[in-house]
C-alpha cells in the first residue's frame, strides 16, 4: 500500500488495509475525472477566499488538468497500492508541487470529495441512460406509426382477447419508457445538488464559496446541511436505482413480449441472425439470447438497488459501510446503459410476419365488439354479454382494421395518440442533457 493522506506514523496492517481499501482502486478510476474536476473547483473557491494565493491556484488548477487529460489517455491508473483514487490526485499533487499541492485538502475532506465526484457522475450517467429510453422509445413510435394498421391479437391473461395491432402495442412500450423519464428526471433533480463545502459532514472554519463552487460544477443548486448531504448517501444512489429499474422493467417486458413473439407456436416476429446465436448442439437452432438477457438485466438492477437499500441502514453522518454503494451503484447504472441502448438495435431486427398476426385473430376475439354493439343497439349490456357467450362456437370471423378503426377514444389501437406521446418525450427531454 502506498502511503496513506492519514498517516501518522502508526504501522497499518496489510490485511487490513486490502479489506477496507478493497475495490476502490477500480471503482473511484471511473470517478477520477470528476473528483480532478471537482477538486479545481474547490481549489478555486479557495482562491477566491484567499486561502489560496492567485499563483497557487494556478499550479493546482494547471497540475490537475495535467493529471485530466493523463486520465483520458489512460495513463493515470489506480492500482492496489492506492488506498482510493482521492488519496492518488493528492499524492500527484504533492509529487508534482510539493507543498502547494498538499493545499489542497484545505476545507475538504474524502467525504464530500466522494459524494460530489459520485453525483456527477451519476448525474451523467443518468443523461445517458435517458438519451437511450428517449431514442428507443421514439424508436418504437415510428414502429407505431408504421405499423398502426398490422393487426394482431390484444392478450389478457396471455389468452387472445379482443383485435389490436402491432402498432399500439409498440406505443404502449414507447409511454412504458416515457414514464420511465418521469423516474429519471426525479433521480437527476435529487442528485443535481453540490455537496461541496460540507467537509466531513459538519462544515468547517472557513467562510467557503459553497455556492460558487456548485455553480462552477454547472449543479442545479447547493445541498444546505451537510450531514444531511452526507447522510444521503446510498439513499440518493437508491433512488437513481429506481429511476434504473423503471426504465429496466419496461425493458423487461419489452424483451419478454418479443421472446413470446419469437416463439415457434407464435411465429409473429423473426429476429435477425445477427440477433441470435447458435446451440452447441442442436444444428438447427437460432436462440435469442439477447433478448433474454435483456430480461434478466433487470434483475441485476433489482440486486444492486436492494443491495444499496440495506447498506444505508445507518445512523447519521459519514460511515465507512457507505464506500460499499459504490459498486452496485454503477453495476446498476452499467447495466441499464448497456440494455436500454439496445432497444433500437432489436426494433431494427425484428420482421414482423404479418400474416401469422392477422391469423391469430381469431372469431372469438370478436365476442366483445360483438356485445358492445348490441348494447349500442339498446340491449343492457348484462344481457348482450349473456347472449354472444351462448353463440361463442358459432362467431363468425370479423375484420380485424374494421375492428380497430371502430375504437376511436384517445389512445385506442384507432386513434393512438402517437403525436401527444412524442410531445410529451420532448417536453421530459428538456430535464436532461442529451448528447
Ligand atoms: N472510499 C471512501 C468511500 O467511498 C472514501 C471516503 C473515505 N472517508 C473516510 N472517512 N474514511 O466512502
Amino acid at each position: 500500500m502506498a502511503s496513506t493522506l492519514w498517516d501518522k506514523g502508526g504501522v497499518s496492517d496489510a490485511l487490513m488495509m486490502r479489506y477496507t481499501a478493497r475495490d476502490d482502486f477500480r471503482l473511484d478510476q471511473r470517478l477520477l475525472a470528476y473528483d480532478l474536476k471537482a477538486t479545481a473547483a474547490h481549489v478555486r473557491g479557495l482562491g477566491r477566499i484567499g486561502v489560496l494565493n492567485a499563483d497557487e491556484v494556478q499550479k493546482l488548477t494547471a497540475a490537475l488538468g495535467d493529471l485530466a487529460v493523463e486520465n483520458a489517455e489512460g495513463r493515470f491508473l489506480l492500482t492496489e497500492r492506492d488506498e482510493d483514487g482521492h488519496t492518488a490526485i493528492e499524492m500527484r499533487l504533492q509529487d508534482r508541487l510539493g507543498d502547494v499541492g498538499k493545499k489542497v485538502h484545505t476545507g475538504r475532506s474524502r467525504n464530500d470529495q466522494v459524494l460530489v465526484a459520485m453525483r456527477l457522475y451519476e448525474r451523467d450517467a443518468i443523461d445517458e441512460i435517458a438519451t437511450h429510453a428517449i431514442v428507443g422509445a421514439r424508436a418504437l413510435l415510428d414502429l407505431a406509426e408504421r405499423e398502426a394498421r398490422t393487426a394482431m391479437p390484444g392478450y389478457t391473461h396471455l389468452q387472445r382477447a379482443v383485435p389490436s395491432t402491432v402498432g399500439y402495442w409498440a406505443a404502449a412500450i414507447a409511454e412504458g419508457l416515457e414514464g420511465s423519464l418521469f423516474s429519471l428526471a426525479a433521480a437527476r433533480s435529487l442528485v443535481d445538488q453540490s455537496p461541496l463545502g460540507g467537509a466531513a459532514g459538519f462544515g468547517v472554519n472557513l467562510p467557503l464559496d459553497r455556492d460558487g463552487v456548485s455553480k462552477d460544477l454547472g449543479f442545479a443548486r447547493v445541498a444546505v446541511n451537510p450531514l444531511a448531504s452526507q447522510s444521503s448517501r446510498g439513499i440518493v444512489e437508491a433512488m437513481v436505482l429506481s429511476a434504473c429499474f423503471h426504465a429496466m422493467a419496461v425493458v423487461r417486458r419489452f424483451a419478454w413480449d418479443i421472446s413470446l413473439f419469437t416463439m415457434s407456436e407464435m411465429g409473429f416476429v423473426k429476429l435477425d441472425d445477427a440477433l441470435t446465436t447458435g446451440s452447441s448442439i442442436m444444428p438447427q437452432k437460432r436462440n435469442p439470447d439477447v433478448i433474454e438477457l435483456m430480461r434478466a438485466a433487470c434483475s441485476v438492477v433489482v440486486g444492486a438497488l436492494n443491495e444499496v437499500q440495506t447498506i444505508v441502514a445507518l445512523p447519521s453522518g459519514y460511515h465507512r459501510d457507505l464506500q460499499l454503494t459504490k459498486g452496485p451503484t454503477m453495476r446498476g447504472l452499467d447495466e441499464t446503459i448497456a440494455t436500454v441502448s439496445l432497444v433500437p438495435r432489436v426494433l431494427k431486427g425484428m420482421t414482423l410476419d404479418r400474416a401469422r398476426l392477422a391469423a391469430a385473430v381469431t372469431p372469438e376475439c370478436f365476442a366483445t365488439d360483438k356485445a358492445v354493439d348490441l348494447a349500442v343497439a339498446g340491449v343492457p349490456f348484462r344481457e348482450a354479454y349473456k347472449k354472444v357467450a351462448a353463440e361463442i362456437s358459432g362467431l363468425a370471423q370479423g375484420d380485424p382494421l374494421a375492428s380497430i378503426d371502430a375504437r376511436t377514444s384517445f389512445g385506442s389501437p384507432g386513434n393512438l395518440g402517437l403525436d401527444e406521446l412524442a410531445r410529451r418525450i420532448s417536453e421530459l427531454e428538456k430535464s436532461f442533457a442529451v448528447a
